[in-house]
């Protein structure tokens, strides 16, 4: 196995430090424009939608605005910057957006100083950044996926030209190392090891927002990692739209399992997570590696999207029910009890019939999944799957969508049940809702254990035997 010290990516275009140093020089003008222009120092309000990927990019706008002289509030009419972080994978999303975006016109014209910026996914398809252009003139910067690395010069321009900037290069991604990051969280991290996605599910967007699959350098993740650990950070959650291809792109390759077991090997006390797998490229080797790590928890988030094999075809998933179930059962053999399975399910993909969504339903129930995330097909403008017929009238599908809730949470309660007696060890992550003096933690298999305890506690791992098993969390006490 490779150290990690000496790999190099192919093909992928890395931000030079030349570039960097330029943005640096940019964060400064900045400052010293905002110096010039307010006593203390003005709030921004960063707004994000969607997926953890769009909160990590966050996180990093945020260090970079810290860079330059902002303080930070979650109200948006007392901010002198208000960038929206938006998503595109469904339709909902994407009004909501509107909707907040149209309801701060009113305090932009009250205040001409004040700066409103979108960024994301939603602002990388062209339809929409042409709609905020006409529809929405008091919005003033608008940039894309591939240059939030550029935010300083953008900002700069926006506020010192009296003209509206939109910057969205339609490329294939970079990656940028060692921009500033202001995390939301000082106990549990996200750190993206790779970005975009090459898979092109006929229904998803996300390929065509986010660019080319691109893997970032085993040794900046494990520098990142160790600075983590330093930090005391105790969860850190490995992101990626498709974790288990990365490393495809490196010279030489190092597989997703051979970078987790590098990763667990570095000292200290903390728990590595990770999403999301693809079951096209889930191997035997991460599963067995998730179980013979300790630090590694036992949680898969796997989405099957489909338990029915010609929707998976025309979804382009590139595997079958039985490859699903294959893997998922290799995955209990080896991790039995301890291992948590989590899915993704869209409900009336076009063209998907009843019989169809009764496969779904049936692989819900033969899973038996800890938790599921469900939506109902939106079509994205651009995907294969929004040229596909779609007769299902809407509240049609919801009907299914609730079949699938309503066998979930009996699903739910029964792996609960299961749980009674037993001690976990988990990562306390604040207060509970059980009652007032309650604090909730997370098992390595991402259920949640509520039990009474003293705010010191947050933030460290404990043992917590589970009292009683109640419909979506657990009541337990604290065990030495
Ligand atoms: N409609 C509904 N759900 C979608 N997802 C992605 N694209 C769509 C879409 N067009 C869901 C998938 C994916 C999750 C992140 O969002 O289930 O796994
Ligand atoms: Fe979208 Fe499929 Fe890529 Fe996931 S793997 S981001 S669902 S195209």
């Amino acid at each position: 196995m490779p150290d990690g010290g000496d790999l190099v990516a192919a093909n992928t275009r890395f931000v030079t430090e030349e570039e960097l140093n330029t943005q640096r020089q940019y964060e400064q003008k900045v400052k010293s424009l905002l110096e010039s222009r307010y006593e203390d120092k003005p709030l921004a309000c960063v707004v994000t939608y969607g997926c953890q990927q769009n909160v990590a990019d966050s996180e990093h706008i945020k260090g970079m605005l810290e860079t330059m002289g902002y303080a930070f509030t979650d109200k948006r009419d007392e901010a002198k910057l208000v960038i929206f972080n938006t998503c595109a994978v469904r339709e909902h999303a994407e009004d909501r957006v509107y909707g907040n975006v149209g309801a701060l016109k009113k305090y932009k014209l009250a205040n001409p100083d004040v700066v409103i910026a979108l960024c994301g996914c939603m602002m990388q398809q062209e339809h929409i950044a042409d709609k905020i252009h006409e529809s929405f003139p008091f919005v003033d910067l608008v940039f894309g996926t591939h240059v939030v690395h550029q935010l300083p010069e953008l900002l700069y321009t926006a506020m010192t030209r009296r003209k509206r900037v939109f910057e969205l290069p339609d490329i294939d991604g970079v990656i940028a190392e060692g921009l500033p990051v202001r995390r939301d969280n000082d106990s549990k991290a996200w750190l993206p090891i790779m970005y975009g996605c090459n898979n092109f599910c006929t229904y998803c967007v996300v390929p065509y927002v986010r660019g080319r699959e691109r893997s970032r350098k085993v040794a900046d993740i494990i520098c990142e990692f160790k600075q983590l650990v330093r930090d005391g950070y105790k969860e850190i959650t490995l992101l990626g739209q498709n974790v288990n291809s990365y490393g495809k792109d490196l010279e030489p390759r190092v597989t997703f399992a051979e970078l987790l077991r590098m990763l667990s090997k570095i000292d200290g006390d903390f728990r590595i997570r990770f999403m999301t797998s693809h079951p096209k490229d889930c191997t035997k080797e991460l599963l067995e590696t998730m179980a013979q790590c300790d630090k590694v928890a036992t949680h898969l988030h796997l989405p099957f999207q489909s338990g029915n094999d010609r929707v998976l075809r025309a979804m382009n998933r590139g595997y079958t029910r039985e490859k699903y179930l294959s893997l998922i059962n290799y995955a209990k053999d080896l991790m039995g009890d301890a291992l948590s399975i989590t899915s993704d399910i869209i409900v009336g993909f076009p063209g998907e019939t009843y019989e169809e969504f009764l496969d779904t339903l049936s692989l819900v129930k033969e899973i038996k999944a800890t938790g599921l995330f469900t939506f109902i097909y939106s079509p994205r403008v651009g995907t294969p799957a929004a040229q596909m017929d779609d007769p299902v009238p809407h509240e049609e599908k919801a009907k299914w969508l609730a079949e699938i809730l309503d066998a979930q949470e009996k699903i739910s309660a029964e792996n609960m049940k299961l749980h009674a007696g037993k001690t976990f060890k988990c990562f306390v992550v604040g207060r509970g809702k059980l009652g007032d003096n309650y604090l909730a933690a997370r098992t390595d298999g991402n259920l949640i254990i509520e039990f009474i305890g003293d705010d010191g506690l947050i933030g460290t791992f404990q043992n917590i035997k589970v009292i009683e098993p109640l419909t979506f969390v657990m009541r337990g006490e604290i065990v030495k």
